[in-house]
């Protein structure tokens, strides 16, 4: 409704905004303002603060802001008019009266949800009455009792046009309720008929608990499973969420949402005490439901079903989120084993078993850097440039610029863990291929080595130069091997005896296993020589490569064109000795 400017300001002039915010919020004077707990976000101390004289609230904690109208709005839930109505009975002041045409709106809208409430109404005691037992077998079936469907005014629509005769004899228009899609004409007969065949219906509420139409599911297998009212002028699915005025109180309560995919996940975690569950309306998550979900609460959690298929549609709820993602206000994503939705894991598991799950859920930038890192491969210091030129691409799409620089930040840190880690766990990611290896060869590695020397001493001669710069890995192998290498260099013609006086029983009690072994698989010269190369060879790529790792690591904290070519060169360099093995 058009109203005067000159009226809301006296609105707003009439009553202190710390009056009105004071009926719910505790409020302390602090000079000129008031400042209190924020109802808008959860919050231990104060930020929120109020100006009496400039009529505005505003909170340092979240950023909410406004006057008298949009605290209503917003905070009470009320729609315009009536924050605007509610107002003008504090101030004791009169709201002018609309104009012929606002008012003929506005009555045709509410003559809309009265044939909405009537169909409703008829749906619910059909369910109830002696025509109903199939859609009560139904529900029976799903393990939904009678208080649940009476709590979310479940019906039955039968199989003949009982709805469009029942509307008929109320004397209703007709094409008011094809417009709001509960009937439609037979185009050859002209005759009317029902919208909905022999289906169990679920009516959908808006925040002031109007109905503003249906869905309804099928009792048997069949296409579509659920018929879903279509867009009229009351019902826009992207702009509500199934079950919101059953669960906004919790929701507010907890500061926690539940967002399920379907109907009856929400009626299942309602029945078993997670009334905080809503659900889309068999659309995509849109930006809109988001942010309505963010006016009460901080970080709803997105429970999709455990399949592909679920996965898939909370992907696409993250990328919608990405760009608005706000100060404090996020997603979290709750993995539900596959093939489970929420009303499978409650009634084949346990309320408990959904519990756990729920206390599990990941946060917004942890799903984001695995479904990034998820989507190519990354084991080339190309592919890896791709990769962070990918992240950038990414994060430029959030639109707050504070939650952007954050977001950056922790991803720079989580690339560099990733590479971090790997070299650490030896590989043991298995997107992250960079190779990074111990530049000595490993223990067991280092033995055999030191075996071979031992038991074939002619073998080692042509590398024996290259091994004089070997660091074996453990302090007593390395000792050893110091010690073998710098004998055989002094020594070319030694001979598997010699040992018998150069390494002590220690030492040779310490190599006994590897060289018995040697000595049984009675290797002949070549062989052992090639395997004795082998290794070495091995060895120097497994060093080759640490370096790369190294430079690797480097060059994402601090992209150079030279330290790219030093990196392009090693790898070189690998496939030449690979190449030569
Ligand atoms: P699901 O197929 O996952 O249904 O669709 P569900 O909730 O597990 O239902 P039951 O347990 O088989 O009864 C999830 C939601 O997608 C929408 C509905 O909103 C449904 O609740 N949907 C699904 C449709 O709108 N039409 C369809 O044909 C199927
Ligand atoms: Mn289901």
């Amino acid at each position: 409704m058009a109203l005067p400017p000159r009226f809301l300001d006296e609105l707003r002039d009439k009553v202190p905004l710390s009056e009105l915010i004071g009926k719910k919020v505790k409020l302390t004077r602090r000079g000129r303002e008031f400042t209190g707990l924020c109802p808008f976000h959860h919050e231990k101390t104060p930020s929120f603060t109020i100006n009496d004289d400039k009529g505005f609230y505003h909170c340092f904690g979240c950023g909410a802001h406004g006057d008298a109208i949009k605290y209503l709005m917003d905070g009470e839930k009320m729609p315009f008019m009536e924050a605007v109505e509610y107002l003008a009975g504090l101030a004791g002041v009169k709201v002018p009266e609309a104009s012929p045409a606002q008012a003929a709106r506005e009555k045709q809208q509410s003559n809309l949800t009265a044939i909405m409430e009537e169909a409703c109404r008829f749906f619910q005691a059909q369910l109830f009455g002696a025509g109903g037992e199939r859609g009560r077998n139904y529900l029976i079936r799903r393990g939904i009792s009678g208080d649940i469907a009476k709590q979310f005014r479940l019906g039955y629509a039968s199989s003949g046009s009982a709805l469009t005769a029942h509307l008929q004899r109320k004397g209703l228009d007709m094409k008011a309720c094809a417009a709001l899609g509960l009937v439609a004409r037979n185009s050859q007969s002209g005759q009317w008929h029902d919208y909905f065949y022999d289906r169990v219906m679920f009516p959908i509420l808006d925040r002031r608990k109007r109905v503003i139409g249906f869905g309804g599911r099928m009792l048997e297998k069949g296409e579509p499973k659920y018929l879903n009212s279509p867009e009229t002028v009351l019902f826009h699915k992207g702009e509500q969420l199934y079950a919101l005025p059953n669960a906004i109180d919790t929701i507010r309560k907890k500061n926690e949402a539940i967002l399920v995919e379907g109907y009856m996940d929400v009626i299942a975690l309602h029945a078993a005490g997670f009334t905080n569950a809503v659900a889309p309306l068999g659309t995509a998550l849109t930006e809109n439901q988001i942010k309505i979900l963010w006016q009460s609460c901080d970080e709803p959690l997105i429970c999709f079903d455990g399949d592909g298929a679920g996965q898939k549609a909370a992907i696409r709820a993250l990328n919608r989120a990405l760009p608005i993602l706000a100060p404090g206000k996020s997603l979290r994503f709750v993995a539900l084993p596959d093939p489970f939705d929420p009303d499978d894991m409650i009634r084949k598991k346990s309320p408990e078993a959904f519990a756990q799950v729920v206390a599990e859920a990941r946060p917004f930038a942890t799903v984001l850097w695995e479904t990034l890192l998820a989507a190519q491969p990354i084991d080339t210091p190309e592919r890896l440039a791709k990769f962070e030129d990918l992240i950038q691409k990414t994060l430029e799409s959030i639109q707050n610029q504070v939650v952007r620089n954050y977001y950056t930040k922790d991803f720079r840190d989580r690339l560099w863990r990733l590479t971090h880690r790997s070299k650490k766990a030896g590989n043991r990611s298995n997107r992250m291929n960079v190779p990074i290896h111990s530049p000595t060869p490993g223990l067991a590695d280092a033995r055999m080595l030191l075996a071979y020397l031992i038991c074939y001493p002619t073998a080692a001669t042509e590398f024996l130069e290259d091994m004089a710069s070997f660091r074996l890995p453990d302090k007593i192998l390395n000792d050893i091997f110091q010690h073998v290498v710098g004998y055989l260099l002094e020594n070319p013609d030694a001979v598997e005896t010699d040992w018998e006086s150069v390494l002590n029983d220690e030492e040779r009690r310490i190599l006994a296993a590897e060289i018995e072994m040697l000595r049984r698989s009675d290797r002949q010269l070549p062989e052992a020589t090639a395997i004795l190369k082998r290794m070495i060879l091995q060895s120097r790529i497994q060093s080759i490569q640490a370096e790369i790792a190294q430079k690797t690591e480097n060059y994402l904290a601090a992209p150079s064109a030279e330290l790219w070519e030093i990196i392009k060169a090693l790898k070189k360099e690998i496939e030449k000795l690979s190449e030569s093995e």
